[in-house]
């Protein structure tokens, strides 16, 4: 895979982050998606891929604990871009039988308890998400976390098998902020109300002026660990 990985990484060097999103489109047609959370940076990613063919995949893993402006925001993109996002759900019997075990908050009493929810809540259902999937687009930047500091524009995703693709992994969040504002682009009210990033409605708080932007993930836990999931080897 490092081949593979090495020649992508050759032909789109020097490109930005549409030409690199039109290039995997054409290249592995009808087998790139992108995994929605609905933030700044993956409603960017939304209007670029729909610009470049509107019948982009989009998905979204809904794990039943989002905020009611997340939901609103999915609807709006829905009927601006005319598209269909495609929604995952986590597996009922897993959710019933974890919340039945150990309560419905389960995620502020351990940090085994937190990824066990996010294990049931979004892990697996991407697992689903990604079965066809040869190309996974996501909207991580370097600058969000220590612990995405060193990932690049084109990997290899062992645990799922897909190539992955972060089209925006070197912008920065006033780039993100600035093209979000110039393009008209629907965004998630909770971002001007002081979450730079957002996540389960239980697990996300606002951030003071000053914090990191994701000081408000699962505050309560250590700050060079706070992932899911999604984005480490698993
Ligand atoms: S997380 O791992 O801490 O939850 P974060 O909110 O920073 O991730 O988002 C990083 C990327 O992970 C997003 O750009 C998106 O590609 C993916 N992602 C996160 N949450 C979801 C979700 N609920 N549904 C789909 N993709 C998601
Ligand atoms: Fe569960 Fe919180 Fe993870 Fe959401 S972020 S899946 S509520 S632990």
């Amino acid at each position: 895979m490092t081949t593979l990985i090495e020649s992508l990484r050759e032909a789109t060097a020097g490109m930005n982050a549409q030409q690199v999103l039109a290039y995997f489109m054409q290249k592995y047609r009808g087998q790139v998606a992108l995994s929605s959370s609905l933030s700044y940076e993956d409603q960017t990613i939304t209007q670029m891929m729909v610009q470049i063919d509107p019948c982009a995949r989009i998905f979204t893993l809904d794990t039943g604990r989002m905020f009611p402006e997340t939901y609103e925001l999915l609807d709006k993109t829905c009927m601006k871009y005319k598209i269909k996002i495609e929604v995952y759900f986590p597996d009922y019997n897993k959710v019933q039988e974890m919340v039945r075990q150990h309560g419905i908050n389960l995620f502020y009493e351990s940090v085994e308890l937190r990824h066990k929810c996010c294990e049931i809540r979004k892990i697996e259902p991407l697992k689903r998400a990604l079965k066809d999937v040869s190309v996974w687009v996501s909207g991580l930047r370097r600058e969000q976390s220590p612990t995405r500091k060193d990932m690049q524009m084109i990997e290899w995703d062992e645990s799922d098998s897909v190539i992955k693709l972060n089209p925006l992994i070197d912008w920065t969040e006033d780039m993100v902020k600035d093209y979000v504002k110039a393009n008209h682009i629907p965004y998630n009210k909770l971002h001007d109300k002081g979450f730079p990033s957002i996540g389960c409605q239980p697990c996300t708080r606002a951030v003071a002026p000053g914090e990191s932007i994701r000081a408000g993930r699962w505050w309560w836990e250590d700050p060079d660990h706070r992932e899911c999931g999604l984005h480490v080897k698993r």
